[in-house]
């Protein structure tokens, strides 16, 4: 197992956003966490990766607890967060935007070209102001950013938001390839049948609660969750 995560509640002042749940990757797995607006699938991936506090509760990653560490000192462990909306320096060339994501490593020219070969588009452009990519380019560049700190685990957080079909379809395909090549995946989406297509097995949220988990095959089957995620 590389992620468990227990009893972890977290709180906005006096809002509970996550209740006392638990959560398990193993080594190897995409897992997906679905859930609605609100259901705190965010809250849950920055807690994880230091970004803010749970006030119960145990965070493990790769044999260390991670739950008081410093997001800088996660990342080096080995853990990189791709956010909602991106996290993207729009006034950063791409080359900048990439050479940022390896600020915990010596990065080589071979680093770049592995990158390059899974996003051809990044390496025409990497001269270009990232806030001038499309928005699915720029999701391509903060998945590469965060690839270029080598993690082990990687936290992506709705990459397909405000993206066109055929993008995210692209988008999926290339989370898929990362993850046959190595990188364990702990994915969060509203878009939940392409999640659950590419994921092992996932977890339902509810207004801070998980629901339900399963495997993604017999979750694609599931009555309620068809009725209340696959539309
Ligand atoms: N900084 C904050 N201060 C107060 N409440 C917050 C804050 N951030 C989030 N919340 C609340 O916590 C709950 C969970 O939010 P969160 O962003 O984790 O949900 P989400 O599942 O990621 O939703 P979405 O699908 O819309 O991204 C929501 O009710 C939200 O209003
Ligand atoms: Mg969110």
């Amino acid at each position: 197992m590389i992620l468990s995560v227990k009893n972890l509640s977290v709180n906005y002042g006096a809002i509970r956003a996550i209740s006392n749940i638990s959560l398990e990757v193993n080594s190897g797995e995409t897992v997906a966490l679905i859930g609605a607006n609100g259901a705190g699938k965010t809250t849950i991936l920055r807690t994880i990766s230091g970004l803010l506090r749970g006030t119960a509760g145990e965070i493990h990653f790769d044999g260390m607890d991670i739950s008081q560490m410093k997001p800088h000192k996660i990342v080096s462990a080995g853990l990189s967060h791709v956010p909602e909306r991106r996290g993207i320096f729009a006034n950063l060339t791409v080359l900048e935007n990439l050479q940022m994501g390896g600020f915990t490593q010596k990065l080589n020219a071979t680093d770049f070209d592995e990158v390059y070969s899974i996003f051809p588009r990044l390496l025409e452009r990497r001269k270009q102001l990232a806030g001038t990519l499309s928005g699915g380019e720029q999701q391509m560049l903060a998945i590469s950013r965060a690839l270029l700190s080598r993690p082990k685990l990687m936290l992506l957080d709705e990459p397909s938001l405000g993206l066109a079909p055929q993008i995210n379809k692209s988008i999926f395909d290339t989370i898929q390839k990362i993850n046959k090549k190595g990188t364990t995946v702990l994915l969060v989406e509203q878009n939940a049948f392409a999640a659950l297509k590419i994921s092992h097995r996932a977890y339902v949220l509810e207004t801070g609660n998980i629901v339900l988990t399963d495997k993604s095959e017999a979750l694609l089957k599931n009555e309620s969750v068809k009725k209340a995620y696959l539309g």
